[in-house]
């Protein structure tokens, strides 16, 4: 809608999490080579957690890239709703193992065989699993049981268990120790700093196709990043929605004003710059509403109609910029 004007070729702040708009800060930095290193060494089991919204599916995503170039075995589990039998099942179909559905114990032999033979082959397998903290005690119990496919020297198959803080809570509890004290390396994703924050705007603008006009003001940026205090995801957010409004009203930058109303409209009020980036989005419902408002097209689509009768004699342009 508003990309010609700003003259851009794609929507910047999509909330898709496309491993080409991957940012690296030293935290993600890090937290890719700790993934890679191991499943490069073969260390068994990596633990990945982070707020809602630091880019833990982005960076997962990035790291499933990487393994497809190296051609690794891969499946990757995003829906934590699964059973037992549905997340073997679900695991086997995405790894390309053959299995009709039989009794488990089948289908981990036919596993265990099928891993054998890709380490004769000097290859490895990973199996990444998202949202984890969402996953029943047995599914866990199970993925633990996986960790014992090895040889008497390594692991057969890496595992990447991925999720919110509440995981690393369910993994401190009696029944789920054994699990954790499987893991051997852990990494973690962060809001960013207030630099990080503009940088990252920055490299989304320009990868959407920016020329290095500014679009955003720096003040403007620093009240993006301390409304959003510093969660890549609500950034998106509010920078688009900043993108829309600025573009109804026909303002090619964007000013702190712009993105005050924009807040506004969210209620994204300054205590939102007070609390931690962890009550931001996940544990609180009054905030979930938040991160949801802002992602509801409705509201927004009452302000583009409304801006579209006030401002009918330039009405053409928005057409042809859309
Ligand atoms: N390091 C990053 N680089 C680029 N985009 C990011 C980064 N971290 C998060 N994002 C963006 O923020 C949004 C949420 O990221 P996502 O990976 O879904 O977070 P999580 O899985 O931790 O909830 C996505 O649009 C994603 O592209
Ligand atoms: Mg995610």
């Amino acid at each position: 809608m508003y990309k010609d004007f700003y003259g851009l070729r794609a929507n910047p702040f999509n909330v898709n999490p496309d491993p080409r708009y991957l940012f690296l800060t030293r935290h993600t930095e890090e937290a890719l080579a700790c993934l890679t290193y191991g499943i490069q060494s073969r260390k068994g089991f990596v633990l990945l957690t982070g707020e809602v919204g630091t880019g833990k599916t982005t960076l997962i995503n990035k790291l499933l890239e990487w393994l497809r170039l190296q051609q690794v075995a891969t499946a990757f589990i995003f829906n934590s709703r699964l059973n037992v039998p549905q997340f073997l099942d679900y695991m086997m179909t995405d790894f390309g193992i053959a299995c009709e559905p039989r009794a488990k114990s089948q289908i981990l032999l036919r596993l265990y065989n099928w891993l054998l033979d890709r380490y004769q082959a000097g290859e490895t397998a990973v199996l990444i699993v998202d949202e984890a903290q969402n996953l029943a005690d047995e599914v866990l119990e199970e993925i633990r049981m996986l960790t014992n496919l090895e040889t008497f020297t390594e692991k057969l198959l890496q595992i990447v268990l991925v999720g919110q803080p509440e995981l690393e809570e369910r993994l401190r509890q009696p029944q789920l120790r054994q699990l954790r004290q499987r893991f051997t390396l852990r990494a973690k994703t962060h809001a960013l700093s207030l630099e990080e924050t503009k940088a990252y705007v920055q490299q989304r603008l320009h990868i959407a196709g920016a020329n290095g006009q500014q679009i955003f003001e720096p003040e403007a940026l620093a009240n993006v990043h301390r409304y959003a205090a510093g969660i890549p995801r609500v950034i998106n957010l509010l920078c688009e929605h900043c993108l829309v409004s600025a573009f109804v009203d026909q303002q090619k930058v964007i000013t702190p004003e712009v993105v005050d109303a924009v807040a506004r409209d969210f209620e994204l009020g300054d205590d939102a710059a007070a609390t931690t980036p962890a009550a931001v989005l996940a544990p609180s419902p009054e905030k979930l509403d938040l991160a949801e408002a802002l992602r509801s097209p409705a509201t927004l689509a009452d302000r583009l109609l409304a801006t579209e009768l006030k401002a009918s004699p330039t009405k053409g342009n928005y057409e042809s910029n859309s």
